[in-house]
């Protein structure tokens, strides 16, 4: 028995980087799978690996939201697990942020997790912050920092809303080997462990969230970040 047998979940940015290895790995650990992702080419070709059941859709868009979450139920008879993974990165301090660049950030990383959550929150839910919004690095971004800055204080909140049916976790992972860290030139020497992060290694921190390992854990934020925001 895999330790996420028969449980229903719906990952959404599971075209790409952790939202991917979170649905190789749930798949492996004999989870119901619905992917979402607005890249509908990507994300039918994981879906097609792992036999899992696609839905194009636009997280910062509420119709496009509430039609994914309504195939993903039907599909699976039901829902039990939300992963959030969905998100856009664009780099810019105060002088070059724009309020288009600010909104848009803010649409799909902070927006787009209220939607998606509001919609689709079934037993327990991941959401997926930065360890940049805990303690920013310089070349971040602003937009980028609070946007993950609002999702683990809505988080937190939504925890003691939502208690104790369904538990809120939100996962903050330092640089990971994703598209959204390709070409931006992260210094490993900036982690204790030299290094930067694998995206199955976060995933099995979203799987520990997600199993009933973590029973008692809600409103919790797990930092995986190589131990660069405690030195
Ligand atoms: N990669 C890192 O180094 C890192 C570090 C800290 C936190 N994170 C967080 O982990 C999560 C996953 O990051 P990743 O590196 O796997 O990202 P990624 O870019 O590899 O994947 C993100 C996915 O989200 C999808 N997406 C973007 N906008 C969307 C929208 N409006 N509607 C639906 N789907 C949309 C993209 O198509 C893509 O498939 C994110 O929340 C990210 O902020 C990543």
């Amino acid at each position: 028995m895999g330790r996420l047998a028969g449980r229903r979940i719906l990952i959404t940015g599971a075209a790409s980087g952790i939202g991917r290895a979170t649905a190789e790995l749930f798949a492996a650990e004999g989870a119901k799978l619905a992917l979402a992702d607005r890249d509908e080419k990507a994300l039918n070709a994981v879906a097609a690996t792992l036999k899992a059941a696609a839905f194009p859709c636009d997280v910062t868009d509420s119709a496009s939201v509430d039609r994914a979450v309504t195939g993903a139920a039907l599909a699976l008879g039901g829902l039990d697990g939300l992963v959030n993974s969905a998100r856009i990165m664009i780099r810019g301090t105060i002088e070059g942020t724009d309020l288009a660049t600010w909104n848009k950030v803010m649409a799909v990383n902070a927006t787009g997790t209220f939607i998606v959550c509001k919609a689709a929150g079934r037993g327990t839910i991941v959401t997926m912050a930065s360890a940049t919004a805990l303690v920013p690095p310089p070349s971040a971004g602003l937009a980028y920092v609070a946007s993950k800055g609002a999702v683990i204080s809505f988080s937190k909140l939504l925890a003691t809303e939502l208690a104790p049916a369904i538990r809120v976790n939100t996962v903050c992972p330092g640089a990971v080997e994703t598209p959204m860290t390709d070409g931006l030139n992260i210094s490993p020497a900036m982690y204790a462990l030299k290094r930067i992060a694998k995206p199955a290694e976060i995933a099995a921190a979203i799987l520990f969230a997600t199993s009933h390992e973590s029973a008692f854990m809600t409103g919790t934020t797990l930092t995986l970040d190589g131990g660069r925001t405690y030195h």
